[in-house]
């Protein structure tokens, strides 16, 4: 073979598809040698390859970043695990996730973060970061957590934390500390924003007035729990010089606080989530426990005003929030909700669900692939390395097919949490059809091809 051959060999060609680049959609391919984009271009000037992948009718974009999901290993491996868990994200066409600290021992000291790191390498499938948990407990540790390669860190405001200690910040004063420690270690922070007190205290009314319904959830968690909590974090983000970002929003209030921070180009971010986007307060009736995440499922006008920020850009993520948990422990709340634990498993529906809006021009393909790629991958100092389709990027890309219809089955997904599945039997539109990692395709239409451990930590990169 000659050397002038040899230079043209790419790993993997991606061919006759629409490449989703910052210039538009191209009708052309993608070249990977070596873990990287190499040329994307029309053929006859794409290099060629041993193995090609026909994309025909198909649109090759920027890999998926899911900015938030629950893997549960170590510590909870009977809810789901790092190579269930990944194979799930490959499934849905994820090529990165960002898993969340509460596992055990929590992601909250130097030796249980290096362990988490050990046993996830060993397992996944796609890219992994890791978020670090900070609260009171754990300042000090904080410099130590960023230097082992946290991709940011996370904490609860919380009074008694989801998991061990170390996650909760339910007072100003200690959000200030650990948002200082976040800002000066130059690392985002992510805060569950739910006022504690609020909830604590409609908690107990709920309790002692003997409600045990599903509803009585969303009840002890009321929407203005979260507008407060919001507009504390934004304080506290601005008085630290922190730059925050705010998982799964739910509430027009929250939006709204935001929606003015950013006005005064306060450093953040937010996210929200499927199940907020697709189901409300009065699905618990049906769903009952299974449907029980925190914060909780929420009324129409609040869904709106959801769907407007995103479109407007208020809105930065879609995050799956992907919170697996067993069946059994689902079912214990089918009688008296508040003994099911929150959190619903979504990763495998996050994009279906979401393409199904695109095809009915409800948001544009273009805010896509910003929620779900270039936001994420800004928000971890990821970009332009990951989050756009350009020669030199990693050759992490997420293939969809737009047009294909199908049905949402939970018994074919691949988390260990499907009976607990939320939106069996949905007909959604869209679906990707290839999920490739750095080079390698892990998911070919629906099957998981990818093998344990093939997925990286990615450490966070220095900021410049
Ligand atoms: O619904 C939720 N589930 N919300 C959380 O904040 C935690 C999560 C979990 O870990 O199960
Ligand atoms: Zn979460």
């Amino acid at each position: 073979m000659s050397e002038f051959r040899l230079l043209l060999q790419a790993d993997l060609l991606l061919k006759n598809g629409y490449v989703f680049t910052p210039h538009g959609l191209l009708e052309a391919g993608v070249a990977i040698n070596q873990g990287k984009i190499m040329k994307v271009a029309k053929e006859p000037n794409l290099p060629k390859s041993e193995k090609e992948l026909d994309c025909r009718g198909q649109i090759i974009l920027p890999g998926l970043i899911d900015p938030h999901v629950h893997f549960r290993d170590p510590g909870y491996v009977e809810k789901e695990d790092f190579y269930t868990g990944s194979c799930a994200a490959a499934a849905g066409g994820f090529t990165l996730v960002a898993d969340m600290p509460n596992n055990l021992p929590p992601a909250t000291s130097r030796s249980a973060f290096r362990l988490k790191i050990r046993e996830a390498e060993s397992k996944t499938v796609v890219d992994f970061c890791l978020y670090a948990g900070c609260g009171a407990e754990n300042v000090d540790e904080m410099s130590e957590l960023a230097a082992e390669g946290a991709a940011a860190f996370k904490t609860w405001m919380y009074l008694t934390p989801p998991a061990d200690a170390g996650l909760c910040t339910s007072d100003r004063r200690n959000l200030f500390k650990v948002m200082a420690a976040a800002s000066r270690l130059r690392l985002p922070i992510a805060v569950h924003a739910e006022d504690a007190e609020i909830i604590e205290r409609s908690t107990s009314l709920l309790k002692a007035s003997g409600r045990k319904d599903a509803l009585a959830h969303c009840e002890s968690r009321p929407a203005e729990a979260e507008a407060k909590a919001v507009k504390t974090c934004l304080e506290v983000a601005e008085s630290s010089g922190a730059t925050l970002y705010l998982l799964h929003l739910t509430t027009r209030g929250a939006i709204e606080e935001v929606r003015s921070a950013k006005r005064l180009r306060l450093k953040v971010l937010a996210e929200t989530c499927p199940h907020y986007l697709f189901l409300k307060e009065e699905d618990m009736l049906k769903l009952g426990a299974y449907a029980k995440v925190n914060p909780p499922l929420r009324r129409r006008e609040d869904q709106e005003s959801l769907w407007r920020a995103l479109v407007d850009g208020v809105i930065d993520c879609i995050g799956s929030d992907h919170a697996p948990h067993q069946k059994s422990e689902k079912d214990a709340g089918l009688e008296e909700i508040w003994a099911a634990p929150a959190g619903a498993p979504n990763i495998e529906v996050s994009l279906p669900l979401m393409l199904t809006r695109v095809n009915e021009g409800v948001l544009s393909l273009e805010r896509l692939v910003e929620l779900m790629a270039t936001n994420p991958a800004k928000l971890f100092n990821l970009y332009p390395i990951r989050g756009v389709v350009t020669e030199g990027a990693e050759g992490s890309l997420t293939v969809v097919d737009l047009k294909a219809e199908y049905k949402i089955r939970v018994d074919k997904l691949y988390t260990k949490a499907k009976a607990c599945a939320l939106f069996d039997g949905w007909f959604v539109k869209g679906k990707a059809t290839y999920t490739i990692v750095r080079g390698v395709v892990v998911m070919e239409d629906g099957v998981v091809l990818g093998s344990r451990g093939l997925g990286r930590f990615i450490r966070r990169r220095e900021f410049r």
